[in-house]
């Protein structure tokens, strides 16, 4: 654990070096007067190696490891947010703008069209080239960063959270083991990004609804592949990160590149293939609608009806294309269309994944009384290990969610949660890492249904 804390550290620093091309930093890194005299002849990063090994070894002394991880999941999981939200936001903006640019009022020649706007209490007056200004204004905003920080963020958080902790976090059903199950994971969001970038290199890219067809059961079919080889919630998360992949790909491998080359046309008058626009236009849009599916399954973890279901990939895919179609929606409307249709399909689609997701009314059988002393019983053999003040798990030092066991009332105030993830969606204990038994789960059902009584 201690080398993935490490290594988690040393992306970071080194990501926030390149990508900021954080002159300060490196500056402060390799003054001399910062080290002891014997630290003198090693290069920069050298120090921050051993700086980070130093660090390491207080944190691995102390036996610190889960607590220093908490603090870069809450960290790093802060950022990635922020950084998603800035990143999420221009998409929606620019968007919008093209979808609602004016296009025919008052146009001159040079201009695809225009838009005023009024917000935070100023007027703003925005106008869109049909390809170059005539000539490039020095100052140029592009907006990269968003896009790659979220990615690495995003990346982060999967070694702290999932990368990590394999054996508990990752390993489904089929007990791939951890190394494996690190691989099929990071395996599928390359996968994902070759895919998809292949797709859009077919003439595919001229039909959206084939396009959308073909992504779309590449998507189903990847959460059921994952669902069937990682645990519910790794392969949730991992389709999310596939997207999100996609997303950040599109930006690096395609949108940025293409507008260097614009730039480059631009500046040395040559004529600007027009192609290249286009395509990091459409690029560009599919993020946008990558958007509602992506943060969807950033939040499912709290909704184990979704990722806890039999047919969890299903549930996804329902809820990928219900969240796909209401930014569709959004989309015509800004371009000042109407498509009454979607909102209701998209009503519908919601209302019966929250039907089919509902747990099954048969297993109503109470069956023989079952004591609480029972039930206390398995709680402090198969829970309270974690879900306690003072767990004795390795991981989790501190109850997760604050969610303890230690006391009657505290059993019985959870019930309805510990229904769901004991009995329903099977997805607690988290990795089955104290073996609970079949007997067991029905035990707490039954006790649940007979009442939850404390006697
Ligand atoms: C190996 C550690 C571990 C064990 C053992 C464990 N849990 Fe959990 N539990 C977690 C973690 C981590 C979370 C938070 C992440 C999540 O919700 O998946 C959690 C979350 C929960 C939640 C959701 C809390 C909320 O905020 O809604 C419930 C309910 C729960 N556990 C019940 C149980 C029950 C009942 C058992 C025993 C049968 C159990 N857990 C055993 C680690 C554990």
């Amino acid at each position: 654990m201690v080398w993935m804390i490490l290594l988690a550290a040393l992306i970071l620093v080194i990501s926030v070096v390149i990508l900021l091309q954080a002159k300060q930093l490196v500056k402060l890194l390799t003054r001399s007067s910062n080290y002891p005299p014997w630290m003198e002849g090693l290069p920069y990063y050298g120090r921050v190696v051993l700086l980070l090994a130093a660090a390491s070894m207080v944190i691995y002394l102390n036996g610190w490891e889960a607590h220093i991880l908490n603090w870069l999941n809450l960290l790093v999981r802060w950022t990635h947010v922020i950084i998603g939200i800035a990143w999420i936001g221009a998409s929606f903006y620019f968007v919008f703008l093209e979808n609602s640019l004016n296009r025919t009022e008052n146009i001159r020649e040079e201009l695809a069209g225009n838009l005023w706007a009024i917000h935070g209490g100023g007027f703003y007056y925005v106008e869109k080239y049909k390809v170059a200004p005539a000539e490039i204004p020095k100052k140029l905003h592009w907006f990269k960063y968003e896009a790659y920080f979220t990615w690495i963020t995003g990346i982060l958080l999967m070694i702290i959270v999932y990368y990590s902790q394999a054996n508990v976090t990752m390993v489904g059903q089929l007990q791939l083991g951890t190394a494996l199950s690190i691989f099929i994971g990071v395996g599928s969001l390359l996968a994902g990004w070759l895919v998809y970038d292949g797709i859009c290199r077919t003439w595919l890219i001229d039909r959206p609804i084939w396009f959308f067809l073909v992504m779309f059961g590449f998507i189903v079919l990847m959460a059921w592949l994952l669902s069937y080889l990682l645990s519910a919630k790794a392969a949730y998360m991992h389709v999310g990160a596939m997207l999100g992949t996609m997303m950040a790909g599109n930006v690096f491998r395609v949108i940025i590149p293409s507008q260097k080359a614009m730039v480059k046309a631009a500046e040395s008058q040559e004529p600007l293939d027009p192609y290249l626009g286009q395509h990091a236009g459409l690029r560009s849009l599919h993020n946008n609608y990558f958007t509602l599916p992506v943060v969807f399954i950033m939040i499912s973890g709290h909704f184990p009806s979704t990722f806890g279901h039999p047919y969890n990939w299903a549930v996804l895919g329902g809820l990928f294309l219900v969240s796909a179609g209401i930014r569709h929606y959004l989309n015509l409307i800004e371009k000042g269309q109407q498509a009454f249709w979607i909102l209701p399909f998209a009503t519908l689609g919601v209302i019966v994944l929250a039907f089919i997701t509902a747990p099954p009314a048969s297993d109503q059988d109470l069956g023989e009384e079952v004591s609480f002393q029972e039930i206390r019983t398995i709680f402090t053999n198969r829970c309270n290990t974690c879900h306690a003040a003072n767990p004795t798990d390795e991981l989790w030092v501190a109850a997760p969610n604050g969610v303890m066991f230690d006391t009657p009332d505290q059993i019985v105030a959870m019930k309805d949660q510990i229904m769901m993830r004991v009995v329903v969606t099977e997805t607690m204990p988290m990795g089955n890492t104290t073996n609970i038994t079949p007997e067991e789960r029905d035990m707490i059902r039954r006790w649940i249904l007979q009442g939850a009584t404390v006697n």
